[in-house]
């Protein structure tokens, strides 16, 4: 299916859309497998840990197979830290970022003991002092910073590293809060890091970012803070969603091994997307076709409740028929799907629009796409969806969420099973229980 982008053959998504309905999310482990071996190769002997972006796709399934493969977690709250410690991950090997962490969610962490937690504002590193005060061991800590370099991402939404955004601590403030880091007893400096964007494909950026890690670890020492033991360098390596290449792990180490090699460091990352975004793909099936003003539409069972990217950033996700000759067939009897005005339907439609059933007009799954066989019934893959794409769905029109399904070879399995209504209403009530009399 699609340009090499998933590998999975048709006759099994079909099989997994029959038994397990659609829309469903479908992950190939192997390809987890390869990818996580492709930047193991490219970091070779370099010192390196490899914390998993839990954000990208915190399926538990998912999260034990990165786990057994040897990655650590990098998580973003106190939801994340609950779903790495139930899919096996030691506390040890999970590294806490985000620039809102609540005193609920710094305290779990705390309690979970977890191993690194990025500061990013010194009003956060004077919540942790108080909450660490008087714990038998100092509580390890990394400064996020923001290293104010440009790094090109198909949408603003994903840049992160250019001072004026709201990641990271600013260049200028670093040493200060690494001082007031240094001043306390219950915490240790232990990590300086950045995290500079999302589905960066070219190098240069890290390697302008890693060359002011380095500088910033040089200023440190000099300062006479000596208790570093990694740098961050982040994740956002890209991977292909159509014919473009994506990021090559070797160009993303030659980039940031310098600051390895400067520091003496091991570094740290934190890939998400380049583990499992071409591992999934999103099943959905046509449910109606329509035109409307000259356009084509394809309705689908699927829309932007279930996979966001599309609508929030305008991400091209390829788009395939997965048995597009049984489609076809019907198609030439009626490009419209409507038996009634079979006869009349002259010109197939096949540049259309890919829409989904929220209530929108920006919901749709891809536009101007050329799809033959798309006609009501037909099953369609919507491809490299494996990463931000559950984890981004909601509930929206009161859409229960999609079903998750890992396969391994020939076999698959369900790992998330479908949400009934049931999920929907969870924890409401018409029975009004007034708090304050
Ligand atoms: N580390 C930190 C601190 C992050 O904020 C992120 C992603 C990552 C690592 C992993 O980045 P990755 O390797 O997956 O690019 N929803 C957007 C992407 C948002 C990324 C947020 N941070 C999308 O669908 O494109």
């Amino acid at each position: 299916v699609g340009q090499g982008l998933l590998s999975l053959p048709p006759a099994l998504l079909a099989r997994i859309a029959a038994a397990v309905g659609t829309p469903t999310y479908v992950y190939d482990a192997e390809h987890i497998r390869r990818q996580f071996r492709r930047l193991q190769a490219a970091l070779g002997t370099l010192p390196h840990r490899i914390h998993y972006s839990v954000k990208a796709n915190g399926n538990l399934a998912v999260l034990s197979l990165v786990h057994h493969l040897g990655a650590g977690a990098d998580i973003v709250s106190g939801g994340e830290l609950a779903r790495a410690l139930r899919a096996g991950f030691s506390p040890g090997e999970i590294v806490f970022s985000g620039v809102g962490k609540s005193e609920r969610e710094l305290v779990a962490a705390l309690e979970a003991g977890v191993g690194l937690i990025n500061m990013e504002s010194a009003g956060e590193l004077a919540l942790l002092h108080r909450l660490a005060r008087g714990r038998a061991a100092p509580v390890a800590v990394g400064i996020r910073v923001n290293p104010d370099v440009a790094a090109e991402t198909p949408h603003p939404y994903t840049q992160t590293g250019r001072s004026g955004m709201k990641f990271g601590v600013p260049m200028d403030q670093v040493v200060t809060l690494a001082r007031a880091v240094a001043a306390e007893r219950d915490v240790v400096l232990r990590s300086v890091g950045m995290h500079i964007g999302s589905q960066i494909a070219e190098p240069g950026p890290y390697a302008a970012g890693a060359a002011r890690l380095a500088d910033l670890v040089a200023e440190l020492r000099a300062a006479g803070i000596a208790t570093l033991t990694s740098v961050d360098v982040g994740g956002g390596l890209a991977v292909p969603y159509g014919s473009e290449p994506g990021l090559e792990p070797g160009a993303f180490v030659a980039a940031v091994a310098p600051l390895a090699h400067q520091t003496g460091l091991p570094l740290l990352m934190e890939p998400g997307r380049f583990l499992v975004g071409n591992a999934g793909c999103l099943l959905t099936r046509v449910l109606y076709r329509k035109r409307s003003g000259g356009r084509a539409f394809v309705i689908t069972d699927a829309g932007m409740n279930d996979l966001l990217r599309p609508s929030l950033y305008q991400a091209y996700h390829e788009i395939t028929v997965v048995d597009p000759t049984a489609g076809q067939a019907a198609e030439a009897a009626d490009p419209e799907g409507n038996p009634a005005a079979s006869a009349t339907s002259a010109s197939p439609a096949t540049l259309v629009d890919v829409v989904g059933p929220n209530c929108e007009s920006g919901d749709f799954l891809g536009l101007d796409r050329h799809l033959a066989g798309a006609v009501p019934g037909a099953l369609l893959a919507v491809l490299s969806a494996g990463a931000y794409g559950f984890g981004m769905s909601s509930q929206y029109n009161s859409r229960p969420r999609a079903a998750e399904v890992l396969v391994d070879g020939e076999r698959f399995a369900p790992v998330r099973r479908r949400e009934g209504v049931e999920d929907l209403m969870r924890g409401e009530t018409t029975t009004l229980e007034w708090e304050n009399g």
